[in-house]
C-alpha cells in the first residue's frame, strides 16, 4: 500500500481526479476491510480535491452510519431525508448547486454550500452513498460526476 499520495498540482480538476483514482485503487487493493478502505478514500479525496467534507453513509437497517473526513456531521440519516436520503430513495446521483435551495437539505454545517451524492449498489440495492460537500456554491459539475462515478465503481467491487 502506498503511504503517501502524490497530489497533482494541476489546476484542471479532471487531471487531479485522473492522478488520484489509480492511487486510490492501489491504496485499497489487497485490503479486505471495507471501512478501512472507505476511511482512506474519504481522506484521499478531501486532501487531493480540497473539498469541505467527504464521507460515506452506509445503509444499516433503516439508518446510516458513516466514515468521513472533515468537520463533524450527523451520524444517521433516514431514507428520503436530506440529499443523502433522497439519493438512497431515488437510487440516483444528486448534484445540488445551492444546498439552501434543496428542500429538506440537512445542514450539518452552515459552511457547506453545494453538494454531490452518489449511491453505490450491490444486487441493485443501495448499500452506501458517497457524499461530498463544498464550501463554494455550484462547485460540482459533469467532471465531478464522471470521476466520482468511476470511484464509486471501484467501491462497488469491494462490496
Ligand atoms: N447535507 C447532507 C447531510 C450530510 S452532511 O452534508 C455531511 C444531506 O442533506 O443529506
Amino acid at each position: 500500500m502506498a503511504e503517501n499520495l502524490i497530489i497533482s498540482t494541476a489546476t484542471d480538476k479532471a487531471a487531479r481526479y485522473e492522478a488520484l483514482i489509480p492511487q486510490i485503487e492501489a491504496l485499497t487493493t489487497g485490503e479486505p476491510d471495507l471501512m478501512a478502505n472507505l476511511a482512506n478514500i474519504a481522506a484521499a479525496l478531501k486532501q487531493t480535491m480540497n473539498f469541505f467534507w467527504v464521507g460515506f453513509y452506509l445503509v444499516k437497517k433503516m439508518n446510516w452510519f458513516r466514515t468521513f473526513s472533515g468537520p463533524i456531521a450527523c451520524t444517521r440519516i433516514t431514507m428520503g431525508k436530506g440529499v443523502c436520503g433522497a439519493s438512497w430513495k431515488e437510487k440516483q446521483v444528486l448534484v445540488v448547486p445551492d444546498v439552501d435551495e434543496f428542500r429538506g437539505h440537512i445542514a450539518c454545517s452552515s459552511d457547506s454550500k453545494s453538494e454531490i451524492v452518489l449511491p453505490a449498489f450491490k444486487n441493485n440495492e443501495v448499500v452506501l452513498v458517497l457524499d461530498v460537500d463544498s464550501d463554494k456554491l455550484n462547485d460540482f459539475d459533469k467532471i465531478d460526476e464522471k470521476h466520482l462515478t468511476q470511484l464509486v465503481g471501484i467501491i462497488e467491487r469491494m462490496l
